[in-house]
C-alpha cells in the first residue's frame, strides 16, 4: 500500500483536485483506492457527492476512540463513493476541535498512522487530502505517508506559501527523526499570462532538486468535473489536465516504492 499526503498551508492551490483527480487515474488503472479527508470543512466529501451531514460516521470518530482502535471500527467509518473501487474516509465539523480536545493527548500525533497499519492490505494507494492549517490533522496527514505531494498555484507570491510549508515540515521531520520525502506540483500553469511563467521559473531556481519538471495545466475541465462530482478521469477522460495528473502519477510511482 502506498500512502501520499497532498498539503499545502496556502489555501486553494488544487490540493482536493490532485487527490481527487490522482484517485481517478489510479482507479482507471485497476487499483484500489482510499481517500482520505483531514479537512473539517469535507471539500473531499462534497465534491464525491458524499455529504458529511449524511454519514454514519467520519474520521473524528476514529480520532476519538484513538486508544480503542479496530479494523471493524475503521471500515464502518469508510463509505463507498459512486466511482468504483474509490473508498472515501470522510471528514466533518467535529475534526475542527480534534486540536483543542484531544491535541494534548500523548501519541495524538500517530492516529492516522495506526488507522492505516490496520487496513493495509484493502488499499493499493492512499491519498490524504488536508486543510490549509498546521494543526493535529496536519500532523497526522505528515507523520502517515511515505512521500508528500506539495500543490503550488504558479502565481505571484507562490514562492511566499510554499517557503512555509518546507519549513514546516523540515520541523516537523525533525521533531519525528526524519526527514519527509516530497515533490513540489506547480498547479493552475496558464502559459498566455506573465506571472505563471514567472512563478514557474522562480520555483525553478529555489526548488530545482524537489520540483517536479511538468505542470499542472489551468483547465476548466476540472471545475466541470466537481461539479458532475466526479474525478476529471471519469467526466473528460482526455483533458489535457487528466494527462497532466497521468505523467505526474507515472513519475510519483517512481519515486515512492510502497511496501507492496
Ligand atoms: N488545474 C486547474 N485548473 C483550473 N481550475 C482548477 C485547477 N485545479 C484546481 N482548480 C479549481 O480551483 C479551486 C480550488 O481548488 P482545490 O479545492 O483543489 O484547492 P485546495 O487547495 O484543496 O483548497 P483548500 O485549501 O480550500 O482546501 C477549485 O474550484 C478547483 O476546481
Ligand atoms: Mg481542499
Amino acid at each position: 500500500m502506498k500512502v501520499w499526503t497532498i498539503a499545502n498551508q496556502k489555501g486553494g492551490v488544487g490540493k482536493t483536485t490532485t487527490v481527487v483527480t490522482l484517485a481517478g487515474v489510479l482507479v482507471k488503472q485497476g487499483k484500489r483506492v482510499l481517500v482520505i479527508d483531514t479537512d473539517p470543512h469535507a471539500s473531499l466529501g462534497y465534491y464525491l457527492g458524499v455529504d458529511p451531514e449524511e454519514v454514519p460516521g467520519s474520521l473524528y470518530d476514529l480520532f476519538e476512540a484513538h486508544d480503542q482502535l479496530t479494523l471493524d471500527k475503521i471500515t464502518c467509518q469508510i463509505v463507498p463513493t459512486s466511482v468504483e473501487h474509490l473508498d472515501l474516509l470522510p471528514a466533518t465539523m467535529a475534526l475542527a476541535t480534534v486540536d483543542r480536545k484531544l491535541g494534548h493527548v500523548d501519541g495524538m500525533g500517530l492516529v492516522l498512522k495506526r488507522i492505516l497499519a490496520l487496513i493495509e492490505s484493502n488499499y493499493d494507494y492512499v491519498l490524504v487530502d488536508c486543510p490549509p492549517v498546521l494543526g493535529v490533522l496536519m500532523v497526522n496527514a505528515l507523520a502517515c505517508c511515505e512521500h508528500i505531494i506539495i500543490p503550488v498555484q504558479t502565481e505571484f507570491l507562490a514562492l511566499k506559501g510554499l517557503n512555509r510549508m518546507v519549513k514546516t515540515m523540515v520541523l516537523m521531520g525533525r521533531s519525528q527523526n526524519t526527514r519527509y520525502q516530497y515533490t513540489i506540483v506547480p498547479t493552475m500553469f496558464d502559459k498566455r499570462t506573465k506571472a505563471s511563467p514567472q512563478a514557474l521559473k522562480e520555483l525553478q531556481e529555489n526548488y530545482e532538486n524537489t520540483l517536479w519538471q511538468n505542470v499542472i495545466p489551468v483547465d476548466t475541465k476540472f471545475r466541470d468535473a466537481s461539479l458532475a462530482h466526479l474525478p476529471a478521469s471519469h467526466y473528460v477522460s482526455n483533458s489535457r489536465g487528466v494527462k497532466a495528473y497521468s505523467d505526474l502519477l507515472t513519475y510519483l510511482n517512481s519515486k515512492s516504492v510502497g511496501n507492496g
